[in-house]
């Protein structure tokens, strides 16, 4: 079941560094794209930043609605994930294509991609240069959700592993998210 995150733990959706999908919306238009590169910014209000480059349909329409949501899929959506990494939704809907599936989001037009296990909704604060410059938008998070059979109580918990999140090296090389290992406390 789909079910809010406090504000203070959404840094600890991304804190392990998955790939990640960043939906969009605006003018009546919506895409997907894969993002690798999605880092937290800050804790109580959560921000985060993603690099979102210059030559993507996705950052036309970030750009129109300074909106977007991070949705975070898992093994079973591997493919998935790279397709929609390597096909620009200026050419196809990406949604019809692969049969993608959404449900509104609660704060923001972006959809939520249904199948993810996390999913962070977006409003970019305007950072013009760094936009521009490095593509890199940094954004309040204004409502985050997870499915509670995979994270609770501020935890990720794999029941499965179809269910673990992705990590992506290059060309369609992937990690899933491996085990929890936990470090002492180093004596005083
Ligand atoms: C696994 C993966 C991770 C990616 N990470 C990013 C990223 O962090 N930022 C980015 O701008 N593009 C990234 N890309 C590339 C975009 O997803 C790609 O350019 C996409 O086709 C853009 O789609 P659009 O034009 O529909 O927005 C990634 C691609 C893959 C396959």
């Amino acid at each position: 079941m789909r079910v809010i995150v406090e504000p203070r733990r959404t840094y600890r959706l991304i804190n392990h560094g998955p790939t990640t999908l960043i939906s969009s919306a605006a003018g009546g238009k919506r895409n997907v794209m894969a993002a690798s590169w999605v880092v937290a910014l800050d804790f109580d209000p959560p921000k985060l930043a993603a690099v979102i480059g210059g030559d993507t349909y996705t950052k036309e329409l970030v750009d129109a609605s300074r909106e977007f949501v991070v949705s975070l899929p898992t093994v079973a959506m591997v493919d998935l994930t790279y397709a929609v990494g390597n096909v620009s939704g200026r050419k196809v809907d990406k949604f019809e294509r692969f049969g993608i599936r959404t449900a509104p989001a609660s704060k923001v037009s972006a959809p939520l991609i249904e199948g993810c296990v996390a999913w962070l909704e977006c409003k970019a604060t305007p950072e013009p240069r760094m936009e521009e410059e490095y593509g890199l938008y940094a954004a309040e998070v204004v409502a985050a959700w997870a499915d509670d059979e995979v994270f609770s109580d501020g935890l990720w918990r794999f029941p499965d592993d179809t269910r673990r999140t992705i990590h992506h090296l290059s060309k369609g090389i992937f990690f899933a998210t491996g085990e929890r290992v936990e470090a002492r406390e180093t004596p005083a």
